[in-house]
């Protein structure tokens, strides 16, 4: 994905280097009256945070450097000198040789810092046409990228684990709830894919975030962009960003693209909380549906008997943070005025924290479908309860040419009459059912009792077998080019 042919030395063996911590100074503590103090040292710095961006960093930076070189902006030779020193410190960073000192405030200074002591003057070149506000923006973005492509990958096998068991179910019967009240029968599979559908939608979300947010803002400079002959579009063709931004102002100024990253990370959180809460209830006693495995329960320090839900809650739980973390960036971005603030740096704490959630919720979901199984014997034994063939059995009425609503209050008194008895629908005799309406005949039978119901939806997109089917064989498609 990258142009760059460096990118893939992060990633290789590492060369062990001197300990050569920068102790340069910071270029502006020319302009200030004596040092910050402690508490602003400590207040201000992100390295802490933001040093998991170091990768990013150094590749834009040789991406500029480069781009310097080709400009006559810096001499093949400091080219050459800038990019080895930049290799070496992210093989010193990947191999936890880096010291991360606070008083270079972020990852930026601190690579930059550490250049200049290894390189001398040719790493005080690096910096030129470029401040640490459009570096940030390229850097995140970069990292961005990367993580959107490993969050769609993880999306990916967990609606692979669902598709999966849904082919196990495509024939097995349950109740659908609307308000939590039994509503219709439908196939275990049909229920299952419903998911398949929701994270398909993360999925496409996803997809467009990074379309949005992958164009270059290197070049923007500070706010204003830059009296040197800067080719924007170099860098941007070597980072592989597929355009330039258009407004230095706008580039340095808006982290709207975090907003969006960390939105649709809320809503993948979203529906994994509500897939939770659906299978907390449905493991419990009450329901019984289906069988967590153990592998994904907890215990009780008290009472032996239990297995606790405890992972599905956690999914639950956690979506708190992320929904958290997205207030806070709009609220972070809300107030300020144009151009560059400070205050942008605080969006890396909730970028980081909404993606880190998400994906160890992912993982976590996608071994659990992967274990789950659904208690069929047990669904069968309660599926007649709660009249869910009464729909179908109105629609039966609309057949025999009743309208709709006649054939709603028919069933509607039945059901009323069924309940005060303790019966089924299919317990009624045809004279009774022929009380109600003379519409009914014979055939009736053949619509009523739950596991029959499924068999008999037309519609594209039903929840019956036939469908489930239809979609089970259209997502191992989809989901095997990916
Ligand atoms: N660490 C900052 C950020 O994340 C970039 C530094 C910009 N600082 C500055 N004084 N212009 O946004």
């Amino acid at each position: 994905m990258y142009c760059i042919d460096t990118y893939d030395l992060w990633e290789r063996g590492l060369i062990p280097g001197a300990d050569r911590m920068a102790k340069s100074e910071k270029s502006w503590e020319k302009r200030l009256a004596g040092g910050p103090d402690e508490l602003t040292v400590g207040f201000v710095e992100s390295l802490s945070i933001d040093k998991r961006l170091y990768k990013y960093d150094i590749v834009g930076s040789i991406a500029h450097a480069q781009m310097l070189a080709e400009q006559k902006l810096i001499t093949k030779d400091e080219l050459r000198q800038i990019k080895a020193g930049l290799i070496e410190i992210s093989e010193e960073i990947a191999a936890g040789r880096f010291k991360f000192e606070k008083r270079y405030e972020d990852i930026h200074m601190a690579i930059e810092a550490a250049l200049v002591e290894k390189i001398g003057r040719a790493g005080k070149k690096l910096h030129t046409g470029r401040s640490r506000n459009d570096q940030v923006a390229a850097d995140v973005r970069l990292w961005m990228r990367d993580r959107i492509e490993i969050l769609q990958a993880k999306i990916t096998l967990l609606q692979k684990a669902f598709v999966k068991l849904a082919g196990r179910y495509s024939e097995d019967v349950m109740p659908a709830y609307t308000h939590l009240q039994r509503a219709q029968p439908i196939v275990i599979a049909s229920y299952l894919l419903s998911f398949v559908e929701q994270f398909e939608r993360d999925f496409v979300r996803l997809r467009n975030c990074r379309s949005l947010l992958n164009i270059s803002p290197l070049g923007s400079g500070a706010v204003a962009g830059s009296t040197l002959p800067l080719d924007r579009k170099s860098t941007a063709r070597q980072l592989g960003f597929s355009d330039i931004s258009y407004s230095s102002i706008d580039a340095v100024g808006d982290r709207d693209f975090c907003a969006e990253f960390i939105f649709d990370c809320a809503l993948i959180a979203t529906h994994l909380s509500r897939l939770a809460e659906d299978w907390i209830l449905y493991s419990s006693n009450e329901f019984g549906f289906v069988r967590i495995d153990d592998a994904y329960c907890t215990s009780s320090s008290m009472m032996p008997q239990k297995r606790n839900p405890d992972v599905l809650e956690l999914i639950r739980g956690k979506t708190g943070m992320v929904y958290g973390s997205l207030m806070a960036i709009l609220t972070i971005l809300k107030g300020q005025p144009s151009g560059y603030n400070r205050d942008m740096q605080e969006d890396k704490t909730h970028i980081f924290a909404a993606d880190d959630t998400v994906e160890a919720c992912l993982d976590v979901a996608c071994a659990i479908v992967s274990h789950t199984k659904f208690d069929t014997r047990k669904i069968l034994i309660g599926l007649d309860e709660g009249f869910l063939d009464a729909t179908a059995l109105a629609e039966y009425l609309v057949g025999k040419g009743v309208p709709f609503r006649e054939a709603h209050g028919i069933v509607g008194s039945l059901v009323a009459e069924c309940e005060k008895q303790d019966r089924k629908l299919a317990e009624q005799s045809l004279d009774e059912f022929q009380e109600c309406s003379t519409a009914i005949e014979a055939d009736v039978y053949e619509y009523l009792g739950a596991a029959g119901v499924a068999g008999k939806y037309v519609t594209e997109g039903a929840a019956g077998p036939k469908q489930a089917k239809e979609q089970i064989a259209y997502w191992n498609k989809q989901l095997g080019q990916r």
